[in-house]
């Protein structure tokens, strides 16, 4: 049984395989999950059903973009001895609960959530007029539920996805947390707890339901947390019962934004396939040599005894992210006065964006020799990930009334 304890411990996240992953994936997503395997239960999955609702004239480019991305993960430092990773569809388990959550969630609520229309005007090329892609945001806190996970790491873009599913978890405690004897079993299970936290637990819940204290709802959980002879269950109900909403079956998420800054792609603007600015993690050497001694520099220095203007050019945005101060200040003194020419300045962004990349494609290859032991790490955490979810979806069954023969 999972708790609202473990909640708080698990990390959730999925990203789409539609292409290549580029630096921008490895700076503003994968430092990030890499650093915190280290403190929480995480899962990170492939969402091959959610790049579907997209891209489904197009299925090859999800199926070989699969295997390629866990080999990035792998490579940049996604631990799989200490993290669960797997491919969504894998999972079927999911798509009962997106089912499940689809009776419950009304239309509206999918209809408000920005990125449905924002997607449609960027994406004109594809007709995403369909059933599949106004239900992404549900599929998503399907993914997010099933789990009940308690922190779950996104872009600023996906904030919205993850209030949607705080909203549907809401809505799902509200209707289905309701047991016939709530009030007899949140009372015995107060008792259980010994007569001064009993009645200290009695008095923030008043407290909250009284003047609405947030205060009272966090002193409480921290009481609750600290029970040593209560069951899951019961810490459940009374986590429900605290703040007057029936049991908590699905607790809600936070969003957990990367504070990464953006990574600039090749042009100055963000990092992006759509944009064709990117260097993927698997660029070759002379690739990536190309690619920045071809970035387009201040307009200004047209002549290399022209001075130029660091703030206006994209390879000084590169600087912010590989340089040490003393190589900017050396780039700002050489820049507005001609003191460098713009092919210098590239110099140190080639040689530390080529340091990053050697291991990393270094450890890429050697995976990429084994792909029955990449197999063997899905297939793991696979098994791993649908042992929780089953366990979820029973408790989601049973209380919407669904027969379990
Ligand atoms: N929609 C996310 C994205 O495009 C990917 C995703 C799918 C996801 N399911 C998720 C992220 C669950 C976090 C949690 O980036
Ligand atoms: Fe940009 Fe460097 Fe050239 Fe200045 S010297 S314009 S910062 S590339």
């Amino acid at each position: 049984m999972s708790t609202t304890a473990d909640q708080k411990q698990r990390v959730l996240s999925g990203m789409r395989p539609t292409g290549l992953l580029h630096l921008g994936h490895f700076h503003g997503v994968l430092k990030n999950w890499i650093k915190l395997q280290e403190s929480y239960d995480c899962l990170f999955f492939v969402a091959d059903w959610h790049a579907l609702t997209t891209h489904y004239e197009e299925p090859q480019v999800i199926g070989e973009n699969v295997l390629d991305m866990v080999i990035d993960w792998l490579a940049a430092g996604v631990d799989p001895d200490s993290t669960k990773l797997f491919v969504q569809s894998r999972v079927p388990e999911h798509a009962e609960l997106h089912l499940l959550l689809s009776m419950i969630t009304p239309l509206g609520w999918l209809e408000r959530v920005p990125s449905y229309k924002d997607q449609q005007d960027r994406l004109k090329d594809k007709d995403l007029a369909t059933y599949g892609f106004l239900g992404y945001p549900l599929l998503q806190s399907a993914d997010i539920l099933i789990y009940k996970a308690g922190q779950v790491p996104v872009g600023e873009d996906q904030v919205a996805h993850v209030e949607l599913t705080r909203e549907v978890a809401r809505r799902f405690n509200h209707l289905f947390g309701r047991e016939a004897d709530f009030e007899d079993k949140i009372d015995q299970a107060i008792r259980k707890m010994g007569k001064r936290n009993a009645n200290q637990f009695r008095g923030l819940r008043r407290r909250y339901r009284e003047q609405g204290d947030q205060l009272a709802i966090r002193e409480g959980q921290r009481l609750l947390q600290a029970q040593q002879n209560i069951s899951g269950d019961d810490r459940e109900r009374l986590m429900g019962a605290l703040e007057g909403v029936g049991r908590v079956i699905l607790p809600e998420p936070q969003a957990l934004l990367t504070k990464a800054p953006k990574m600039p792609g090749l042009d100055g603007q963000k990092m992006s396939k759509s944009y064709h600015n990117t260097i993927s993690l698997r660029e070759s050497p002379k690739t990536v040599e190309h690619k920045i001694r071809t970035m387009p520099t201040d307009p200004a220095r047209v002549r290399r005894t022209d001075p130029g203007e660091p703030a206006k050019c994209p390879v000084w945005q590169l600087h912010q992210v590989y340089s040490d101060s003393t190589v900017q200040a050396w780039v700002e003194e050489g820049c507005r006065t001609a003191g460098i020419g713009c092919l210098d300045c590239k110099r140190p962004v080639i040689e530390s964006v080529l340091a990053e990349l050697e291991p990393l494609k270094a450890r890429a290859e050697e995976y990429a020799r084994d792909m029955d032991a990449v197999k063997e790490i899905l297939s793991q955490g696979t098994e791993a990930a649908r042992e929780i979810a089953q366990t979820t979806l029973d408790e989601v069954r049973s209380v919407m009334g669904l027969s379990s023969l």
